[in-house]
């Protein structure tokens, strides 16, 4: 009862950490086989022993603390400083999550560049690939390279003795699934390693108050590291996202500590790196045929930010017992809802054929507001006529055929007008509370019969 600390035996599971008062030959976390080992588990009995832990920390009152936002360090690129919150915070960890190849390290080093040529130095940790590749890749961006390190250790504690000597502006780890701790003996990348090196980092970070910035491989399942256990941990996490075979890149906030959540930043990897698209809207919808047949143009909001999209939408007859439906980067269940309501409630006669409908540049919609687009797309196709090449169009539609309203209707329409369009078919119940200011005619809908009159006329 009155000891402070107290020794338990627990089993580990070596895969993913989880631990157990029992050995266990399978784990009910990872569902791995064999992967238990005992060891001791040092206990603080903090509780029930009635003693308080002393710490030098006193609280402090809010009022007395200064009013601005944390000093920031701009990377000096603005699309990833947008999605930021404005740049770096000292003494931040931050997690950088997309799929292989998507271009992660080559934004860090271009970051990292940006930082080096401004005068700071910058510590470059590449567990993946060997000096000479970082430095052919850096040529290849047109970084010069000086104030700029490369370290290839895959050891996290000599890593990090390393880094006192340079005292960097920011530190990258390229991966943290490459990196390993001394105190953990699992493999690099195992569940085990990924939280002790991160807890690690944390620590190191705060301690420091230098930036590190993680590279973090996505799983099959898409997830950052099995199940998601660095996002807990660290205060920043993006992710870089994009089709295989577009060239655009979405770098996307999912946690910030220190901002929004609501930034997108829009790059465009080319030759020379990612190059940051400043108008995305205008690259998103530049190569459409104008009066186009199936195609019509919706102001989405990825976050706070709107962009317009197209939509692309073609029937043909099925040749499949069952007709298909085929949807890129769109929800394929709300693919499958607006084709039934066209049928069912429209009398489209959609039985027969297989539709296809994307999104063009190889980005997604998610949003039920993108809908009405993708309806206007398939009896704009299937009817073999064009929806007039000034219109957009967006609506969240109801399985009765009725057209609900959507939010951030003023962003979306003024999105629509500074690309120079002059209409817009909405859901007439987003005007119940009064006219927005717009340039754009309106033409509200109460149904998606409606919606289509206006749009097909
Ligand atoms: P990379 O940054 O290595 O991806 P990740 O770190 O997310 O795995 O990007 C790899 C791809 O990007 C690779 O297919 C080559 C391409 N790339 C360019 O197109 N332009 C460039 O300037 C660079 C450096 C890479
Ligand atoms: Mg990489």
């Amino acid at each position: 009862m009155s000891t402070t600390k107290q020794a338990r035996a627990v089993f580990c599971c070596t895969e993913c950490g989880y631990e157990s008062p029992k050995w266990l030959g399978r784990c009910p976390e990872c569902a791995s086989w064999n992967s238990f080992v005992e060891r001791a588990r040092e206990r603080n009995g903090a509780r029930g022993n009635g003693t308080t832990r002393i710490s030098g920390v006193a609280p402090v009152e809010m009022a007395a603390l200064p009013d601005e936002d944390e000093p920031r360090t701009p990377l000096g690129i603005p699309e990833f400083d947008r999605v930021l919150g404005g740049g770096l915070v000292c003494g931040s960890l931050s997690l950088i999550g997309g799929d292989p190849g998507i271009g992660k390290s080559t934004l860090l080093l271009q970051a990292a560049g940006r930082l080096a040529e401004g005068g700071r130095s910058v510590l470059y940790v590449s567990g993946e690939e060997s000096a000479r590749q970082v430095k052919m890749r850096a040529a290849r961006l047109g970084l010069p390279g000086e104030r700029l390190f490369v370290l290839t250790e895959t050891n996290l504690n000599a890593a990090l003795a390393q880094v006192e000597a340079l005292s960097p502006s920011l530190v990258v780890i390229d991966s943290i699934q490459t990196v390993y701790s001394e105190s953990a003996e699992q493999a690099p990348g195992s569940i085990v390693q990924l939280r002790q090196c991160t807890m690690e980092l944390m620590r190191w970070a705060k301690g420091t108050g230098v930036p590190v910035f993680l590279v973090g491989h996505v799983t099959k399942d898409g997830e950052i590291a099995g199940p998601r256990l660095l996002e807990h941990i660290v205060d920043v996490v993006l992710y870089l996202e994009g089709e295989r075979f577009s060239s655009y890149r979405l770098l996307r906030g999912v946690k910030n500590r220190f901002g929004s959540i609501d930034e997108v930043g829009v790059f465009e990897m080319t030759e020379q790196g990612m190059r940051g698209v400043e108008n995305p809207s205008e690259a998103f919808i530049s190569e459409r045929a104008r009066d186009g047949i199936g195609s019509v143009v919706i102001p989405t909001l990825e976050g706070s930010r709107p962009l317009l999209v197209e939509v692309q939408a073609l029937t043909s007859p099925t040749v499949t017992p069952a007709p298909r439906r085929t949807a890129n980067g769109l929800d394929i269940s709300r693919l499958l809802l607006v084709s039934a309501v066209l049928s069912r409630r429209l009398g489209e006669s959609l039985a027969q054929q297989d539709v296809i409908a994307s999104v063009v540049g190889g980005l997604r919609v998610a949003e039920p507001p993108a809908d009405l687009a993708v309806a206007l797309a398939i009896v704009s196709s299937q009817r073999d006529r064009p929806v007039p090449g000034d219109l957009v169009a967006f609506g969240e539609i109801g399985l009765s055929g009725e057209l609900r309203s959507v939010g951030q209707l003023e962003r979306r329409l003024a999105e629509a007008e500074r690309l120079g369009f002059g209409r817009c078919v909405l859901p007439e119940a987003n005007l119940r509370r009064g006219k927005p200011k717009t340039g754009l005619d309106l033409l509200p809908a109460a149904t998606l019969r409606e919606a289509v009159r206006l749009a097909l006329q």
